[in-house]
């Protein structure tokens, strides 16, 4: 029985790292959810899975300043470690890692990993480099925890793709790529993904997003009827417009492995992503689709 409650050890530099990890590994298995805080209940949710797959359960707090762009939320992206340690508290989370950004990439850190293909359309394509930031700050964060397993949201499916491609590729151990763990997006009661990022929105546009995920849904259903898949995905963009959306990025049908594009009813299980913006928040969100042949 995973213990629930009591204080999580909180470290700020790899020194008291080491030490931690070294000792929580003398008495069992280590899970980690990575995070950039502001933490919520899609957050909590990895947190309750990863203690089903490990004695202990660490996360991390880093808000990674290499993923990104120069015109992007840095500097709003909201912060709140006190909140954030009392929830992961509150679930028994062994130990959290939150370094500042000079020791995470002291002066003179000079390598980046880059994932080709999978990290290249989609949000790749509208956020140059950013999955360059998140494959380096992550294989640095699992070098650091050395976890056994780690656990990340369905809800940035493309992330999931290149940190899967990227632990495969370096042949990481721990955790090794089959350690790797996608959990279900949580998402709101109207079906709006939880994000860190909602807490931007205006009531107003909280109203008009919840229209993302329902349409998403109406398209899905229009594909595995058989509808033609460029009349379904133009439909959902033109939804999106009307609820108040824009720029949209992409509405995108995607083989869910490799994130090919389709241009036709898949005969395997594929996704719909989307990204959008409303007002100044960019909303992302992703759903399986069934293949043809199911
Ligand atoms: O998904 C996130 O919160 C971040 O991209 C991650 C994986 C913690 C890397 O900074």
């Amino acid at each position: 029985m995973y213990p629930s409650g009591g204080r999580v050890q909180t470290v700020t530099d790899l020194n008291s790292l080491r030490e931690a990890v070294d000792e929580l590994r003398q008495s069992g298995t280590i899970a980690m959810v990575p995070t950039m805080g502001a933490l919520h209940e899609g957050h909590m949710t990895l947190v309750r899975e990863a203690k089903r797959h490990a004695t202990h359960v660490t996360a991390s707090i880093f808000v990674n300043p290499t993923q990104f762009g120069p015109n992007e939320d840095l500097d709003a992206y909201p912060r709140q470690l006190a909140e954030d340690q009392a929830k992961l508290e509150a679930e028994g989370v062994a130990l959290l890692w939150a370094p500042d950004v000079d020791a995470m990439y002291p002066q003179g850190f000079a390598t980046s990993i880059s994932v080709t293909g999978v990290s290249e359309g989609l949000c790749g394509a509208s956020r140059p480099g950013h999955f360059d930031g998140v494959a380096t700050v992550v294989c640095k964060l699992f070098n650091q925890l050395r976890p056994d397993v780690a656990l990340f949201g369905e809800k940035d499916w493309q992330q999931l793709a290149v940190i899967r491609r990227m632990a495969a590729d370096l042949n990481l151990t721990l955790p090794c790529v089959d350690n790797i763990i996608g959990v279900p997006t949580v998402r709101e009661e109207d079906g709006l993904a939880m994000s860190s990022r909602n807490a931007y929105l205006s009531n107003a546009e909280r109203a008009s997003a919840a229209r993302l995920n329902q349409a998403m849904r109406e398209a899905i259903a229009r594909i595995e009827a058989g509808a033609d898949v460029a009349q379904a995905l133009d439909w959902l963009t033109g939804e999106l417009a009307a609820a108040g959306f824009g720029p949209i990025d992409y509405v995108t049908l995607a083989d869910a492995a490799n994130l090919h594009e389709l241009a036709e009813t898949p005969a395997a299980p594929a996704r719909l992503l989307v990204a959008a913006r409303i007002g100044t928040t960019r909303l992302i969100d992703n759903m399986h689709v069934e293949g043809k042949s199911a």
